[in-house]
């Protein structure tokens, strides 16, 4: 037995039956006979998991942190980094090295495997548009295989990897296609309304004051996991239909929408601050006093703690205003 303790942002004291790492796909391929016929399953930096109860499988974590740069043209570097490297490590890295594009993903919490699986993405950039492919194992066979982004489906924050191939492929490198000029992404709200109010005017920001200002604002909207227990956003923004978004928006005219593919983004923090739970708190499981968006764990809360208070916010939000939200952590059971 081995506890998860460590592997999981939100503080749960889950056990696992075996836990594996690796450094390189030559010991990867090494395990790959341990996992037939047993329960598996392949963890990031834990930062949006739940273990709902102890895992009676064998966890593997990848420690594959290699980052060299493979090819440079006038306009592009293409930078290959191993799936264990740490994500906002590797922007750190970006930043200070003029690999330009990964800048408002500053301070994610996670490691760059993951970060293919989730699309993870931040005021106003999703990290798929930054990958020029994607090397794997198939879990089953051992054969090493390449995608490009083109075939993994992204989408905010899903992938293939996520659905249909959820649990065949293990991720063990990404080489990312990163700008060798700096052109900055300042269109979200605030974004542009942190630049003002710092005086900094578009043409004169940096790529290293960019990453500042993202840290900062990251800081004063969301805990920190060493200090509180949390996955960041618990559950994704609703997208709904352009009708029901009019029927909401008649009775709500305050309520902050933004279009996206398929209808109307409503922010799911909104909401959950209406049904009055920002603050709150059910059992050992809160919900964050500065952004409703997020659950923090008060100390000793279990994943059931966790699904408690998680279904307990879905179904106000949907007595309330009549839309469905779903978590984006995923829940291990
Ligand atoms: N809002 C409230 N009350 C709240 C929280 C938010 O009214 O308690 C409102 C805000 O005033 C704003 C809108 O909701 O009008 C959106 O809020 P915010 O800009 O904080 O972003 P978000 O939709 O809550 C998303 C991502 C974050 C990402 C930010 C910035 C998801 C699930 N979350 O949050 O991602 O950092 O936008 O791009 O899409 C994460 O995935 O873990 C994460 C932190």
């Amino acid at each position: 037995m081995y506890s998860l303790l460590h592997h999981n942002t939100f503080g749960l004291d889950a056990w696992c039956r075996d836990f594996r790492e690796y450094k390189s796909v030559e010991e990867l391929t090494e395990l790959l006979p341990e996992l037939t016929g047993t329960r598996w399953f392949h963890i990031g930096g834990g930062s949006n998991l739940i273990f709902v109860r102890d895992y009676d499988g064998l966890i593997l974590h990848s420690r594959i942190t290699d980052c060299e740069v493979v090819r440079t043209t006038d306009e592009h570097v293409f930078l290959r980094v191993g799936s264990g490297y740490v994500w906002d490590d590797l922007v750190a890295y970006c930043v200070e090295h003029g690999y330009y594009g990964l800048e408002n993903l500053s301070l994610i919490p996670g490691e760059v495997g993951s970060s293919a699986v989730q699309n993870i993405g931040a005021y106003g950039v999703e990290v798929h548009q930054f990958f020029d492919k994607i090397e794997a194992i198939d879990a089953a066979t051992g054969e090493r295989r390449v995608f490009v982004p083109s075939e993994c489906e992204y989408a905010y924050r899903s992938s293939i990897f996520k659905h249909a191939l959820r649990g065949k492929y293990i991720i063990t490198h990404i080489t990312f296609r990163l700008n060798r000029t700096f052109a900055p992404n300042l269109e979200y709200g605030a974004l542009s309304r942190e630049l003002e109010a710092r005086g900094i005017t578009p043409e004169r920001i940096t790529a290293a004051s960019l990453r500042e200002m993202i840290i900062d604002i990251r800081h004063a909207k969301l805990p920190d996991p060493d200090d509180m227990g949390n996955v960041g956003s618990f559950f994704m923004n609703p997208v709904v239909s352009e009708e029901k978004f009019n029927e909401l928006y008649a009775r709500y005219p305050e309520m902050p929408h933004y279009n996206a593919p398929g209808g109307v983004k409503i922010p799911a923090g909104w909401m959950i601050e209406q049904c009055g739970w920002k603050g709150q708190s059910l059992g050992p499981v809160g919900v964050y006093p500065k952004q409703a968006l997020v659950l923090i764990n008060l100390g000793g809360a279990t994943g059931e703690d966790v699904v408690k208070l998680s279904d307990a916010i879905r179904e106000d939000v949907k007595a309330k205003f009549g839309v469905d939200i779903f978590p984006e952590a995923n829940f291990i059971e």
